[in-house]
């Protein structure tokens, strides 16, 4: 399957054939800026929270894509009002299964208003089951000790885990994270693009490696071939 980096929490997955992009927020990220968010073209757009450095692009993608925006009820009222259309709301604790997989929404320790101020539900992240991949997406969250849920009821093949610390888990708690859910290969996410959340690369790779894991930082723009 192939992983594509758009910054901060960006990613699009491909899965089934499908691309399942998470968290657009590319437009006003200053690293993203080699990154036309005209060429992003997803069938799925996943929502963890309603901050603004995780549903910014959303409208737009949503509309010239014309993908299915999964997010919770919240949200998708919120997108429904600004005319995006496709969507499908859920809550934490829930599971659907859509045609690139199943998508089970897990809770996240983290608040979550819309940029206009409206409320913005609870953030969430996701666990995706698919033929392709089974993995853990943990939006912006600190470390909590539900997390050993998904580790003891899910075999996961790697993570998406925040690791900028000051809004979220920091690597130090992303490391047991890794632990709880039991997943060794984890790639990083929400650091670097805002100065408090800027962090020393090398050292949170050895960090990683010391421990037997692998953290994977990709870059901005890169796509990887995983398995
Ligand atoms: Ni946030
Ligand atoms: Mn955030």
């Amino acid at each position: 399957m192939q992983i594509t980096y758009y910054g901060h929490s960006c990613f699009e997955a491909v899965l089934g054939g499908k691309k399942i992009l998470f968290d657009p927020f590319v437009s006003d990220n200053e690293l993203a800026k080699n990154i036309d968010i005209n060429n992003i073209k997803p069938d799925y757009i996943l929502i963890s929270h309603g901050h603004y450095d995780h549903v910014a692009d959303t409208v737009s993608i949503a509309k010239q894509s014309g993908a299915k925006v999964i997010a919770n009820f919240e949200i998708v009222q919120w997108l429904n009002k600004q005319g995006v259309e496709n969507t499908h709301p859920m809550n934490t604790g829930g599971k659907w299964i859509f045609d690139f997989g199943k998508v089970k929404c897990v809770s996240a320790v983290h608040s979550s208003s819309l940029p206009d101020g409206s409320y913005g539900g609870t953030a969430m992240g996701f666990i995706i089951e698919s033929q392709d991949a089974n993995f853990y997406y943990s939006g912006d969250t600190a470390l909590t000790y539900d997390m050993k849920l998904i580790g003891e009821f899910r075999t996961l093949d790697f993570a998406f885990l925040c690791i900028g610390d000051n809004f979220t888990m920091s690597v130090d708690n992303a490391l047991i994270a890794a632990d709880f859910i039991k997943c060794n290969k984890i790639i990083g996410m929400h650091y670097d693009t805002f100065g408090y959340i800027k962090i020393n690369h090398e050292e949170a790779i050895k960090k990683f490696s010391y421990q037997g894991k692998e953290l994977v930082l990709m870059k901005i723009g890169e796509t990887i071939n995983y398995k």
